[in-house]
């Protein structure tokens, strides 16, 4: 909070800075937040329309559902990465780029993961690199299990909690990543910009990501959620 340049000494600046503290500590949050959900009205109502699948809201807060899904699916484009690729990512006559409309989200393969970025890095070091599973698992939450705050970690700092491809100590083999790529970061993904976004919008995309649909994806490995 920045507080008003007032030139004062002593008790006077005191007294100021107890009556702007008593303020900020006496406005309740559940103002600040039904505020916040106000001027996001029309986002959230967007956010509905044009979510892709069923949502299960039991348990969430409903307006973060809906503006999550503004984000992702309006702002963000999370599906263009985290489907499985361009080829399945929409239905059999619902492509966009193909001219048909209305464009048809392929719901099987929506935010499940598996789209190959590879071969990436030097030299193609990488064979293959996907973009990862962001579906609940049977836990209910997203990326298979994933607490809001390791959530929140990935999208302001990359973290790869799954450390899928190291930073190489030796030869290339395919699954490490040489310098001066730093390996333990997530490639591709968008995090360095997701970064700037405030707690409240990634808090929503992680309650969104909490309702929708889980995708069982392969039978094992990485992109697999016990569903
Ligand atoms: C330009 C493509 C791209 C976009 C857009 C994108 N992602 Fe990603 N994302 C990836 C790739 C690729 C990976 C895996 C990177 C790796 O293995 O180094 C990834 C990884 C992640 C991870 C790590 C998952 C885990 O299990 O640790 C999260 C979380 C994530 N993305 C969330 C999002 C969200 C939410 C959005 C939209 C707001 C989004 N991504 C948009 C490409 C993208």
């Amino acid at each position: 909070m920045k507080l008003p340049h007032i030139k004062t000494s002593g008790m006077g600046f005191a007294i100021v800075a107890m009556v702007l503290v008593g303020t900020s500590l006496n406005s309740p949050r559940a103002r600040a937040d039904s505020s916040d959900e106000k001027s996001d009205e029309s986002k959230i109502k967007t956010g509905f329309d044009i979510a892709p699948v069923k949502l299960d809201l039991h348990g969430k807060n409903r307006a973060l559902v809906g503006l999550g899904s503004y984000i992702v699916n309006a702002v963000s484009d999370c599906n263009g990465c985290h489907s499985a690729g361009p080829q399945t990512e929409f239905l059999a006559g619902g492509n966009p780029y193909l001219g048909q409309h209305p464009t048809k989200i392929n719901t099987a393969t929506y935010l499940g993961g598996g789209r190959d970025f590879g071969p990436y890095g030097p030299g193609g070091a990488l064979t293959h690199l996907y973009s990862r599973n962001l579906t609940p698992d049977k836990t209910g939450r997203p990326l298979g299990g994933a607490e809001f705050s390791e959530f929140l970690e990935i999208m302001r700092t990359g973290k790869d909690f799954d450390g899928v491809h190291p930073t190489c100590t030796g030869t290339p083999n395919g699954t490490c990543l040489p310098a001066p790529f730093d390996g333990s970061l997530l490639q591709v993904m968008r995090w360095p910009f997701f970064t700037n976004m405030t707690d409240r919008d990634l808090r929503a995309i992680y309650e969104y990501l909490s309702a929708i649909p889980c995708i069982a994806g392969p039978a094992t490995g990485l992109l697999h959620h016990d569903c």
